[in-house]
């Protein structure tokens, strides 16, 4: 996220907290430049997760009509599906100020005190990576989840007392990768929990368009497809594709982004016809190739692949076991049929004799 993503909106006031970069995702850093002037502002921009929309919408439409705050939110899903987005359009939709943390940025009690007692009337505080608040901040957030009020204790041992404060009532609105890591009692505080899912390929098409001309980039149906298709089920990763087909049709073609300007445009930035990058397709290696087939153990991947193991969990593999090409078992991950035909690379013998290993 950039200094100004939020800042160059009307009405978004971005809230400084300490150790902000943290909270920044590898993934969320990647394709700052534009990504801002991408993000959707309205619920009726955001496209696909239709049911999500509708709960959303009802939601927010009632909080309006009783001119109160709506129920907390909590968005879950894997990286660039929008969680963040539409953080931003409870803000605009409700007309408040967002103020933007992290899980990792709040260290201690002390930092979300500072943050709640700053918040204006009905404002949004958006928490991104909620799973990752340290425990004792989470007990801080309860009281202040339920009541609008924040226990403050005072001193240390038998002098110390407790005293509570006020707070303006606000929504919270956290995000998570991984919503199995958040805690039942946090979980519980939530109104509203929702799933993202990945995106098919015509609300893909829909996002590649929509960007296209908020970007000015000249493309045809069939070029829109086809980045589409290869973004993973991911909004964010179908922006970048666009920009890197973009980067080639001006400097390889003519500007214009048809079929064969996107295939030799990706095909350029090594993304395969799933739109899987070196990555991944460096995993699927690890375990059809180096480990046999598997089962291989997360860290040893890890290692092999030389990238963090939260980050291959949270990153890569859901969308590969999405597409059948990694299952994951007690005794760790292993590969499919499907995987040595996207690699074209022979089954092992030991697959051959006994085909129950790939079930
Ligand atoms: N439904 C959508 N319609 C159109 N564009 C979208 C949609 N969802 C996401 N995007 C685009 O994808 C980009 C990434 O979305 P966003 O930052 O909200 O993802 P995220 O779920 O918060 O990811 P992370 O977990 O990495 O923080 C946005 O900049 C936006 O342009
Ligand atoms: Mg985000």
């Amino acid at each position: 996220m950039t200094e100004n993503e939020w800042g160059r909106e009307e009405g978004f006031r971005r809230e400084i907290t300490p150790n902000r970069e943290e909270s920044l995702s590898a993934e969320a850093v990647v394709d700052d430049g534009d990504e801002a002037g991408l993000r959707p502002r309205r619920l009726d921009e955001f496209v696909g997760q239709a049911e999500l929309k509708e709960h959303l919408g009802v939601v927010l439409d009632a909080a309006r009509g009783r001119e109160q705050t709506p129920d907390h939110l909590l968005f879950a899903g894997p990286p660039g599906l929008g969680k963040t987005t539409l953080a931003g359009i409870v803000a605009a939709e409700l007309d408040v100020t967002m103020h933007v943390t992290s899980g990792p940025a709040i260290e201690r009690a002390g930092d979300l005190a500072a943050i709640l007692t700053n918040l204006g009337d009905r404002d949004v505080l958006f928490i991104d990576e909620i799973h990752r608040l340290p425990k004792q901040v989470e007990e801080v957030l309860y009281p202040a989840m339920e009541d609008f009020q924040l226990d403050v204790v005072l001193g240390k041992g038998p002098a110390a007392r407790s005293i509570r404060f006020d707070l303006a009532p606000f929504t919270l609105v956290g995000a998570t990768t991984r919503t199995g890591l958040i805690a039942g009692p946090l979980r519980d505080r939530f109104g509203l929990v929702e799933r993202l899912d990945y995106y098919d390929s015509g609300e893909l098409k829909l996002i590649v368009e929509r960007a296209a001309g908020i970007l000015s980039v000249t493309i045809d149906s069939a070029g829109a497809a086809e980045i589409a298709d290869r973004s993973r089920g991911t909004p964010r990763i179908a922006n970048r594709l666009l920009r890197r087909v973009r980067d080639f049709a001006e400097v390889r073609a003519d500007g214009l982004v048809d079929v064969d300007v996107a295939r030799n445009g990706l095909a350029l930035f090594g993304v395969d016809e799933l739109g899987l990058d070196k990555v991944d397709r460096s995993i699927l290696e690890s375990i059809a190739v180096t480990h046999g087939g598997g089962p291989v153990g997360l860290s040893t991947l890890s290692i092999s692949v030389g990238e963090q193991p939260e980050t291959l969990e949270d990153v890569y593999e859901p969308f590969l076991i999405q597409q059948g090409l990694i299952q994951r078992t007690p005794r760790g991950r292993v590969v499919t049929a499907a995987t040595y035909q996207h690699l074209g690379v022979a089954v092992p013998e030991r697959f051959i004799e006994d085909p129950s290993l790939f079930e």
